[in-house]
């Protein structure tokens, strides 16, 4: 875990790391996949990389972790707002941009998405992403994995359809599920924000109870996992 002193310093230096995982998936296997998160906190970050014009953005591919069920011009989509800050200002090919499809409905949505994965790296059913950007609700949320019992289709399937109400945001989603975000090879949080703090305390520092913290539910088989926290985040972790 990294601790910063406030959101521009993490944003910044998040935009070092998206950088280098880049530049090393690129030199790698010729193509840099990433999943981006929806959310207020990684505004700061898009807008830092919309300015990056060296990123080797030709060779990017850009998924989402998870998308409220609105079409892609509401204000509440997270296509919409990555589009807007980010995807509009850089050089990446329209057919590497890979959303899910938040005007459909949602069996529909999460049938295209599994099929979107699929196709991505044939003869798998899903790529191991390279890089996931995922956030943190208060309520110890992440992608739209929320509290309560984790379902079969949650272990087993990697696209799922959820309802969940919370901050006012729309309720139905579509999101990744923790077979699919524990494959990539770097997964990273970006939390920021005193209300933040009791729960990334619970999260990090106390037992395992990954129904109510889904944040608990991210742990990668085989890749690292990257906490990038705010001052007013960390303020109640035991350190
Ligand atoms: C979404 C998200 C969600 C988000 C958290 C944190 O679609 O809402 O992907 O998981 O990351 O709710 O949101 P904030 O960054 O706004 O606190």
């Amino acid at each position: 875990m990294e601790i910063f002193p406030d959101k521009a310093a993490l944003s910044q230096a998040a935009a070092r790391l998206f950088s280098q995982i880049a530049q090393e998936a690129v030199s790698a296997h010729g193509r840099f996949s990433v999943v981006l998160s929806g959310g207020s906190t990684p505004r700061r970050l898009y807008q830092i990389l919309s300015q990056m014009p060296a990123l080797p953005w030709e060779q990017t591919h850009v998924f989402w972790g998870d998308e409220r069920l609105v079409p892609p011009a509401d204000p509440g989509s997270n296509y919409g707002q990555a589009k807007a800050i980010l995807l509009d200002h850089v050089p990446l090919p329209p057919e590497n941009i890979h959303r899910m499809k938040g005007e459909l409905a949602p069996d529909t949505a999460v049938a295209d998405y599994t099929a979107q994965l699929h196709q991505f790296t044939p003869g798998q059913p899903w790529p191991r992403f390279d890089l996931v950007l995922l956030g943190m609700g208060s309520d110890g949320h992440t992608a739209s994995l929320f509290p309560g019992p984790i379902s079969t289709a949650e272990r087993t399937q990697p696209v799922i359809a959820v309802t969940a109400h919370y901050d006012g945001r729309p309720a139905q989603r579509i999101t990744l599920t923790p077979p699919v975000i524990n494959d990539a090879a770097h997964i990273l949080f970006l939390v920021t924000g005193a209300d933040k703090a009791d729960v990334l305390t619970a999260v990090l520092q106390s037992p395992p109870q990954p129904e109510k913290y889904p944040a608990q539910r991210i742990q990668p088989h085989h890749g690292d996992l990257t906490w990038f926290v705010d001052n007013a985040a960390a303020v109640k972790l035991n350190t």
